[in-house]
């Protein structure tokens, strides 16, 4: 390779982990940004090695990249574990990139940094602002309901991807970026800073040079990380009204620290903390607004009396000492403790008997009228049969209707993908209807919105009550008092329990075996049961 001596010794090994790919759409910076971290690696004393992993990218994997998060994490975890690494810069971005990452740093338990790819710049067509993923599924009812000619579509097409980075809305990406900012794992400020902006170059170069003296410092993970972390990265994620898969990351991440996180816990959080994030898709601004608003220091700083201000990162330093200074620039964006966009409550834990392990809805971006809702059900039975079925006239549905999914889980999908926001029935889209009431054990992307009740656990092909309800089921939603009932007795579902349909037998070979036999359920994370937990003693090499 051409190193002298010199090059490398007295010198740390720093990896650079990079999840390009050029089927990754919102990575395409980072071939320059790893050459950045790398200058910041020199400049600090460091050896840099760029080492690729895994990509996992929204846009263009099927079915889900949830089904492969659980890969890339073990991918990271044996990457650090198996070469002569002593520090680690993660670059990842789109959204499962974040938690795999960390989930396997937190694993290997060496030294690593977190750096984010960045938001897209906001995106305009003719005189609207749009919000990547949210603007795609507003217009496109509008599309079906016929309000939209092929050339405004195209128009739109165009417009929304701006440029580099992230959806920037506040997706899954941006908010497990704040999440990762809150649990300490990036430099201060990391979290918002566009993609493409001067000071994204400069985070990398910084985040280089930190990575080298986190080597010296031996400063890991574990060193770090504590349960009151985890908290504050579940209370970030409420009060930017962040996505609802968060939740499922943060209980996988906590359980690679031995952390049982509960949704419990959750719940307790969610009746506490304030909705002060003003951005899309439950808010109405972009996190290029959010950034030039401050950012998440800024709206962090005024949540001092919540969260764990003594939580140490990797920076050295607590996560208080981090946001001190922090000042909001813009009162519309990041808004006040005495007039927030919700006073608590952003996203809610719900349990009944049609989700004995719970399901979660996030209630700051559904219609306040259908929060308290009873309707009978419309039941498609799997993702196939909802497509195919959903715009047909002759469907007997209303906007009272409950719409139905089920075997869209982990184990169903299989993968937990994100088909949570069923699509409105174009008869229904065409009569003026922009919210109903869905329920489903899939996730939705952090950057849907309306009345979607998720993550209902057990799903049903793993034998949960979900997979007995049929068409016509009265069921009630009552989210104030964070109640779901299936309306049927329980000598009915007794019955028809024993007529059920034995559940499907796991894939024969290859990782959807592994997959499927070892993929823990929607309320403990969806991790891997052997990979949750710490290994005493281990170090690198040595299992
Ligand atoms: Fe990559 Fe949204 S598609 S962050
Ligand atoms: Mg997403």
């Amino acid at each position: 390779m051409g190193f002298d001596d010199i090059d490398y010794q007295n010198r740390p090994v720093v990896a650079i982990l990079n999840t390009w790919s050029e089927l990754n759409t919102c990575h395409s910076h980072f071939r320059n940004r790893a050459d950045e971290v790398r200058r910041g690696i020199l400049q600090a004393g460091g050896f840099p090695v760029e080492v690729p992993v895994m990509s996992l990218g929204e846009m263009l994997m099927k079915p889900t990249t949830m089904l492969y998060r659980n890969l890339l994490a073990m991918e990271v975890e044996e990457v650090l574990r198996c070469h002569p690494i002593d520090a680690a810069v993660l670059m990842g971005g789109c959204d499962k990139t974040v938690p795999a990452m960390l989930m396997g740093a937190i694993s290997a338990d060496i030294p690593s940094v977190f750096f984010p790819a960045g938001a897209m710049l906001s995106a305009r067509w003719k005189d609207v602002t749009l919000g990547s993923g949210s603007d795609v599924w507003k217009y496109w009812d509008e599309r079906v309901a016929g309000n939209l000619c092929d050339s405004d579509w195209k128009g739109i097409e165009n417009c929304i991807g701006r440029s580099a980075g992230t959806c920037m809305t506040m997706g899954t990406a941006s908010t497990m970026a704040c999440v990762a900012e809150a649990l300490g794992f990036t430099l201060p400020g990391a979290a918002d800073i566009p993609a493409v902006v001067a000071e994204h170059s400069r985070l990398a170069t910084r985040t280089g040079r930190r990575a080298v003296e986190i080597a010296w410092e031996n400063r890991k993970p574990s060193d770090f990380l504590t349960a009151q972390s985890i908290d504050n990265g579940l209370m970030t994620s409420l009060a930017i009204g962040g996505s609802t898969n968060a939740i499922v990351h943060l209980i996988a991440i906590a359980g690679r620290l031995g952390i049982q996180l509960t949704l419990d816990r959750f719940d307790e959080l969610s009746r506490t903390t304030p909705v002060t994030g003003d951005i899309r898709p439950s808010g109405r601004f972009l996190m290029e607004d959010f950034y030039n608003a401050g950012g998440l220091r800024a709206l962090l700083n005024e949540l001092r009396d919540l969260l764990n201000m003594d939580c140490q990162t990797i920076n050295g330093i607590t996560l208080g000492q981090q946001c001190d200074g922090a000042e909001v620039i813009n009162r519309e964006v990041i808004r006040p403790r005495d007039n927030p966009v919700a006073p608590a409550g952003g996203t809610c834990l719900l349990r009944g008997n049609l989700a004995p392990n719970g399901c979660v809805i996030k209630s700051i971006a559904a219609d306040p009228k259908l929060l308290r809702h009873r309707g009978p059900a419309v039941v498609f039975n799997d993702y196939p049969e909802m497509k195919s079925k959903i715009n047909d006239p002759d469907l007997d549905v209303s906007a009272d209707s409950v719409l139905i999914l089920r075997s869209a889980g982990p184990l169903g999908a299989p993968g937990f993908p994100e088909w949570g926001m069923l699509p409105i029935p174009k008869k229904l889209l065409q009569a003026g209807v922009r919210d109903m009431v869905r329920l489903s054990d899939a996730r939705m992307s952090g950057t849907s919105y309306g009345t979607c009740v998720l993550h209902i656990a057990p799903e049903s092909a793993a034998g949960g009550p979900l997979a007995l309800v049929q068409t016509g089921d009265e069921i009630e939603i009552n989210v104030p008092e964070r109640t779901i009932h299936w309306h049927v007795s329980d000598e009915e579902i007794e019955r028809r329990a024993a007529a059920a349909p034995p559940l499907k037998e796991l894939p024969p070979r290859g990782y959807a075996h592994l997959y499927a036999k070892h993929v823990g359920q929607a309320d403990i994370g969806c991790d891997f049961d052997f990979l949750v937990g710490r290994t005493p003693g281990a170090e690198p090499g040595i299992h």
